[in-house]
């Protein structure tokens, strides 16, 4: 074959989506990066001063002055012990030139100080907590260790790369805050009216270097000024970096720091960049990459078959973690061999103060209720959001609206919203509406709710430059947009070409933004924050300059994360606010930091219609629960390109076990709603969307145990199997509570899937289709015909379940419920029910039921542990499928326990496959009952 024939071939295979790499920075290009990943190892040396420690009068915080032994520079260190085993350590210059920010919206509520007992040592001094736990202090070299139980679980700094750059001021500098107003004026960008409607029309945003500025940017290590692609950051503090080094001593599984493409157990980054944590739109990011992308959060679990601990980093600003697994050298070991393994991590930061927390389990369960207390837990979202969403970029106008709703009745399918994308406005300006195609806002919505279903439409916070746009208008009088570190406003280019960006750091933006949700049309309709890293086309890696300032002279580079999360508070606010604080909002949001879940759900942003971007949805969706994000997904089908159908097919049944179900797909693919494709792909789509509502009840017990314990609904296997090591770098399966196992096909062409049970051999799992059992600590070949979801319910467990087949998930809250039981080895389950009104926050008021459901020694019962006053529910039990049912009974009887009732039921017996099937028992789910079954 000859190269012309070759070559075209070449480029067929060549995969077009690729992320283009030079628009974002390596850790090289990023220089504090650079200089805090390479230490000159004098330079970091700290000494704690013995005499400067002191414990405050409650006994609860310790504070002392710690001294870089080269430079002399001194830093506060500050030591806080909590209930509920967590530590917080804080590090700060001790006489920073200028404060130094500290991240608060992450922090929900501090937990309960814990006081602390001081036992001098030589060398070292013994801080002694409730449960065992104590830390010593090392003085010299300066050194944190955290012990339970008398073993060593943490250092920190034991590589002595704890580095704060002390602040500067640039000769001559004045700060804006400082400069009379007088100064400000507005300036003409020479940008013009730029116009795009596409990513395909995204301008090559990014100026290409020239020598000069090449040049330029190699010899720039100069203090005050730093160039990336032609985009000058001033920085009129001059470097401020912090970094520090944790190592978890006897772990060799770390796992967290969303957001990256990437594998759930997190790699050693030995040979590459570190993990990045820098919101950003990364247009066609790739994959096994620890390449920043849209959210960020800084939280860290070890685990090994003992304990789980767990690590946040309570910082905003531009972030690296290394991740390097080794063993301790026998030299220095504490365990005595030197195969005892650990966790090297070293975490910089831009600027800001080191303030780390430490989560002591000692299971994954502790520690997620340990974090999420601290920084919120997941809010419990309406109940028809659990359900299937339909979005495209773009449904057209009214009439594509309603004839998309229209074919999921005449196809079957059940929907509960219809998604509009940014064509929707008039122009891009949101809060508006594109009239000539969308005259009767207010009626069409009106037409879904008519019928259960709902719409939701986006709104990014770039705002159109325009002096006819209201918005634009109100707040550029008012002030509230963040400035150039001129004082100018801001002007960037984002979907509607010029546009400034609001300052959400401002409570009064924040106030002004939430009233926009009030507006008529606007005001009963949820809500989709897109773009929000913030998103700026021309900015420096695609987002806003670092010199951006914001309210009261902050810098953005100190509070770059908290974009995503200040925006989709201020919708949250705006949501509560125009229902009287009485409907549950609901957001989706694109960027994130520590904390989103309070607010919003999440999705993993664009990916592609590839098999593995359907793979990498898993690992995702996993790191983004166990960091408390825990209502996620990812884009069903893939947002670029087109998917084929099998991949579609599959990609449908993984998303419909996954929490945030939606499909999205980009501007220029083809149309593929279910019915666009071949009848049997249509049934096999239809099929996985009417399973997920088959599980809602279930679904949204989870949701409500994450609201209360900050559990994630999708959890890794060794959150419920901590001891199996089998698990620990699995991601391709995974459980959704406790009770059901999920690997979904993410290959093409699987004919038969490899499942590892986890657990040990008296560990039972049902496959739901096929009703085989498979036992705990085993593999097994299940076959996987298009038809097949490989799921299976763990034997011990009790599942709330809906079968009839509703249009939406509202028409179905107040249908009768099934309960599907699978019996372990000893014949017992458990599990639970919880149920409301679905859309009210008067759950938070108590309004709720929360019902326990066991089986033992041939006894069902149900037992009411939370019942609420003014919500009264219809709901009733229709059914029971119990699994693994050893024998058939003579007589199945129903005792009311308030009313005393009694009533004899109608069963049948499956004695193949030990499936005793109950009909009608009939009881309302709110009272209390016993099911008793005779021999
Ligand atoms: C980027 C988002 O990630 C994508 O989902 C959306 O369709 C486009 N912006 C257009 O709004």
């Amino acid at each position: 074959m000859t190269w012309t024939v070759i070559l075209p071939l070449l480029l067929l295979l060549t995969p077009a989506f690729t992320v283009d790499k030079g628009n974002f920075k390596t850790c090289k290009d990023a220089r504090f990066c650079r200089r805090q990943r390479e230490p000159r190892i004098d330079y970091y040396i700290h000494e704690l001063l013995v005499d400067t420690v002191k414990l405050d009068s409650s006994k609860t915080a310790l504070t002392a002055t710690v001294k870089n032994i080269k430079s002399n520079d001194e830093l506060l260190l500050e030591i806080h012990g909590f209930e509920d085993r967590t530590f917080r350590i804080r590090l700060n210059e001790l006489r920073p030139l200028r404060k130094r920010y500290e991240v608060d919206i992450s922090i929900d509520k501090l937990p309960k100080a814990a006081p602390m007992d001081l036992q001098q040592q030589s060398g070292q001094l013994q801080l002694n907590f409730p449960n065992k736990l104590h830390l010593n202090l090392i003085y010299n070299p300066f050194r944190v260790d955290i012990y339970d139980d008398g073993t060593l679980l943490t250092s920190l700094n034991s590589q002595s790369l704890l580095l704060i750059e002390p602040m500067r001021t640039k000769p001559g500098f004045v700060p804006n805050s400082d400069k009379s107003a007088a100064d400000d004026q507005q300036t003409e960008d020479a940008a013009g009216d730029w116009e795009s409607q596409t990513d395909e029309h995204r301008p090559e945003i990014v100026a290409n270097d020239t020598d000069e500025q090449q040049e330029a940017e190699a010899k720039n290590d100069e203090p005050w000024e730093e160039t990336f692609k032609g985009h000058v950051d001033s920085k009129p503090y001059g470097p401020n970096s912090i970094g520090l080094d944790v190592t978890f001593f006897g772990f060799e599984n770390v796992y967290g720091l969303p957001e990256h493409a990437d594998s759930f157990r997190l790699r050693s980054t030995k040979d590459t960049d570190p993990y990045r944590l820098y919101n950003l739109d990364v247009f066609e990011y790739e994959l096994n990459s620890p390449m920043a992308l849209y959210g960020a959060i800084p939280f860290m679990i070890a685990h090994n078959e003992r304990s789980t601990i767990g690590m946040y980093w309570n910082n905003a600003a531009e972030t690296w973690v290394d991740v390097d697994y080794g063993f301790i050298s026998s030299a220095g070991t504490l365990f005595g061999g030197s195969s005892t393994p650990k966790t090297d991590t070293h975490w910089f930061s831009e600027t800001g103060i080191i303030d780390v927390f430490f989560f002591l389990g000692p299971k994954p369960a502790d520690v997620s209720r340990q974090f999420t207390g601290l920084v919120g837990r997941p809010y419990l979202p309406p109940f028809v959001t659990l359900g299937y969403h339909q979005c495209r970029w773009n449904y057209n106008d009214e009439k594509d609206v309603a004839t998309v709703h229209e074919n999921f009745d005449r196809y079957d399918i059940p929907v509960d919203f219809i998604w509009l994308d940014i064509e929707y406005t008039d122009g891009k300006r949101y809060f508006t509406w594109d009239t000539p195609k969308f005259p009767h806002p207010v009626e069409m919505i009106n037409n879904l709710t008519a019928k259960g279903r709902n719409l939701i439409v986006i709104s990014d916070p770039h705002i159109k430059k325009d002096d006819n746009y209201f918005i634009f208008k109100e707040m550029l009088d008012r002030g509230l947009y963040v400035k150039t570190k001129d004082g100018k406003d801001y002007e960037g280019w984002c979907w509607p070409g010029a546009s400034y960006y609001p300052d959400f750091l401002n409570p009064a933006t924040c106030e002004y933004y939430a009233n926009l949700y009030s507006r008529e049309s606007f005001d009963k309709i949820w809500t989709w924050n897109d773009m929000n890293e913030p998103s700026v086309f021309n900015g420096p890696e695609i987002t806003m300059l670092k010199d951006i300032q914001h309210i009261g002279g902050l810098e953005h580079r100190e509070v770059h994360n908290l974009y995503g999360i200040l925006h989709t508070k201020a919708t949250y606010e705006g949501h509560l606010k125009r229902a009287d604080n009485k409907v549950r909002p609901f957001i989706l949001t694109r960027s994130f930091f520590t904390g989103s879940q309070r607010y919003t759900a999440v999705w993993t942003g664009d990916n592609a219609a590839e098999w593995g971007h359907l793979k990498a949805s898993n690992p995702m969706i996993l790191s983004l629960g166990i960091a408390g994000m825990t209502f996620a997904g990812a884009d069903v089908g893939g947002f670029f390109k087109n998917p084929e159908t099998q991949l579609l097919v599959r990609w449908y049944q993984a998303g419909a076990f996954q929490p945030f179900f939606r499909a999205h797909a980009h501007i220029d693919t083809r149309r593929r709603e279910p019915w666009l494709f071949d009848e049997q792909s249509m049934l096999l789509i239809r099929d996985s969307i009417r399973a997920r509502y088959t599980f809602l009840p279930f679904w949204y017990t989870l949701f409500f145990e994450a609201s209360q314990t900050g559990l994630p609904m999708m959890r890794p296997l060794w959150y419920e199997f901590p001891e199996d090591q089998n698990t620990f770098a699995m991601d391709d399966e995974y459980l959704l509570g406790d009770a059901l196992l999920v690997k979904p096909v993410t290959d093409e062409n699987t004919k038969t899937l490899n499942v590892y049970f986890p657990g040990t051999s008296a560990e039972t799992w049902h496959d739901i289709t096929t009703l085989a059992i498979h036992k705990g600590g085993s593999k097994s070949q299940i076959d996987t015909p298009m038809n097949k979801i490989p799921v299976f319910q763990r034997g011990g467990t009790i599942m709330p379940r809906r079968f009839r087949v509703r249009r939406s998930a509202i028409l179905s809250i107040e249908d009768p419920i099934t309960l599907s039981i699978a019996l372990n080895d000893t014949g017992d389950a458990q599990g639970s029910l919880y149920l409301d009104d679905g859309i009210s926050r008067e759950h938070l008021d108590g309004n709720y039921f929360s019902i326990k459901l066991h089986l033992k020694n041939n006894i069902l019962s149900s037992r009411v542990v939370h019942s609420a006053s003014a919500y009264k529910t219809k709901v009733w039990l229709e059914r029971i499928y119990l699994a693994g049912f050893k024998f058939k009974p003579s007589s199945i009887e129903l005792n009311e326990l308030f009313s005393g009732q009694k009533k004899v039921l109608e069963f049948f017996y499956d004695d193949k496959h030990h499936v005793l099937t109950i009909r009608k028992p009939g009881v309302n789910m709110s009272k209390e009952w016993r099911m008793i079954f005779r021999a």
